[in-house]
């Protein structure tokens, strides 16, 4: 079993947009102070732990994905000294802290990238990957003709994002650098570097930004799962405590390279997508969904990484349509139940645990595209700007809609989707076999149909999940018997699976 902090085995993360959580001054934008002051909702909600996004000094094309400088927090946020008394104020509410770094670009306004444009040779001239001649190409996308340098330089998203230089595994020009090359290595360590001035000032950890992308033409990653392996030696030796989750998207990976935690994302293999985002996702009323997709998936992950890291399965995030679209509250209920009694860590997107809406037909707003609708401001109160900011004009429109819902009118709702997540995060809490390390098993598992049933179980305590997001009731054979611990939409009744139900149960 890996060495992991131990806050670890039962952390429930809650993922914050800086821009978009709480504005204190009035400028329309969130910002750090605003967070400061939600973080006694976050913890009465439940969660324990948080991921913020970037919060470093940014031009915004990618909606600050896109770093200038990752040492100094973007002024709109606030200052360096309000981003320390934010790890302090979390910890002092027993919640820890993991914060986006961003290893494979840097924003084309970073000092680094404007050193290495010039033409005269300097430190930083093969911090980013260049190829020896304007007129030829990277293998990648690539910006030409922005400097004297004569060279190309690939872009790792945008083309306002170019490239690190961390090498290329299979090198086949002269100007593909190896991985153990000193220029490569350098850019390891002013990535180390950034790491320990954030660990220093509070950070319990990061959430790594596209983990998988910065060796090039590395077949089956096994050069970048070599670097991550080294990140980590570094971290063991100076920062054990230091706690990271990939955006990776194959556990199986990112935990050998070192990782504690691993997403299942949007993108990559299409096990995640057929729970929630396409055509018949599984968790739907119609019913037509096939588990088989996410289950295969997952179990190979699950059996070659348990014990060692952990599969993380989030609500949503900044990238992705809400988990509400095309659902009702009591749908949301259902996907609840299962991402808070699943295994690995639940994450929460701000705003799924009240159903905030996909916002169609945005204008794309600091590089969001189609993500924008995903990154409105978060709705507090049912009054003008929703207590997310006195200003009328927010930097992305709030949702207008006359039902748009809100924290303060679901908090007084008993029944509300707000209270089933808290209840949900509270019995998390209270049972170990619900948590990370909880060991996971299919039942069912040869007819992979509705509804979804597994078992959990740690430290002698066996606990049995059975969900059925379709519209229609379903016989089962398995026994259901136990104490009801919660249930939404009804629970077991002589083999009968309700229509539209979740409910989780002690077994005996
Ligand atoms: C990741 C981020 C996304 C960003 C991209 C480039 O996928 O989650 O928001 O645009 O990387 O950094
Ligand atoms: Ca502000």
């Amino acid at each position: 079993m890996r060495k992991m902090p131990k806050w670890l085995q039962n952390a429930v993360f809650y993922e914050i947009y800086p821009q978009s959580f709480q504005d204190s001054n009035g400028d329309g934008i969130g910002d750090i102070p605003g967070m400061i002051s939600r973080l006694d909702y976050i913890q009465e909600l439940g969660c324990n732990a948080i991921w913020v996004n970037p919060w470093y000094d940014s031009p915004f094309a990618d909606a600050g994905y896109d770093v200038r400088n990752y040492k100094l927090i973007a002024p709109r946020y606030g200052t360096n000294a309000d981003a320390k008394r934010f790890f302090k104020e979390a910890h002092r509410r027993g919640m820890h802290v993991l914060i986006d770094l961003v290893p494979g670009h840097t924003s084309i306004e970073h000092e680094w990238f404007r050193a290495s444009e010039r033409a005269e040779r300097n430190e930083f001239s093969d911090r980013y990957i260049w190829t020896d001649s304007i007129w030829e190409s990277t293998d990648l996308p690539c910006l030409r003709g922005i400097s004297d340098r004569d060279g190309s330089v690939a872009v790792n998203f945008f083309s306002t994002q170019p490239a690190l230089n961390y090498g290329y595994a299979k090198r086949t020009r002269p100007w593909m650098m190896p991985p153990d090359s000193a220029a490569a290595l350098a850019t390891r360590e002013a990535i180390k570097d950034v790491m320990r001035f954030w660990l220093d000032m509070g950070a319990d950890g990061f959430r790594v930004d596209m983990a998988a992308s910065l060796v090039k033409a590395d077949d089956g990653w096994r050069q970048t799962i070599a670097l991550w392996k080294d990140f980590r030696a570094f971290l063991d030796k100076e920062y054990p405590d230091c706690a990271m989750v990939s955006e990776w998207g194959v556990p199986e990976k990112a935990i050998e390279g070192g990782f504690h935690m691993d997403f299942l994302l949007h993108f990559g293999p299409e096990g995640y997508n057929s729970l929630f985002r396409c055509a018949h996702p599984f968790f739907a009323k119609e019913g037509k969904g096939n588990i088989a997709l996410f289950m295969k998936q997952y179990l190979a992950s699950y059996r070659s990484t348990a014990g060692n890291g952990l599969i993380c399965i989030p609500s949503g995030n900044h990238d992705m349509d809400r988990l509400s679209a095309g659902r009702d509250e009591q749908d949301l209920k259902i996907c609840f139940t299962f991402l808070l009694t699943m295994c690995g860590a639940p994450y929460i997107y701000y705003g799924d645990e009240i159903g905030m809406r996909y916002l169609r037909g945005l204008t794309s707003v600091e590089g969001g595209y189609s993500r924008t609708g995903s990154r409105s401001p978060m709705q507090w109160e049912k009054k003008p700007g929703y207590g997310f900011s006195d200003s009328p004009r927010t930097y992305i429109p709030a949702d207008n809609g006359a039902d748009a819902p809100t924290v303060e009118e679901q908090k007084k709702e008993p029944d509300s989707l707000y209270h089933t997540v808290k209840k949900l995060i509270a019995l998390r809490m209270e049972h170990p076999a619900l948590q990370s390390m909880g060991e996971f098993k299919p039942i069912l598992a040869k007819k992979y149909t509705y509804p979804l049933i597994y078992q959990r179980r740690a430290r002698g305590e066996r606990i049995l999940v059975v969900i059925n997001p379709a519209d229609r009731e379903v016989q089962v054979k398995a026994d259901c018997s136990g104490q009801v611990l919660f249930s939404t939409g009804g629970t077991v009744q002589n083999g009968i699976v309700p229509a539209c139900s979740a409910c989780v149960i002690l077994k005996k």
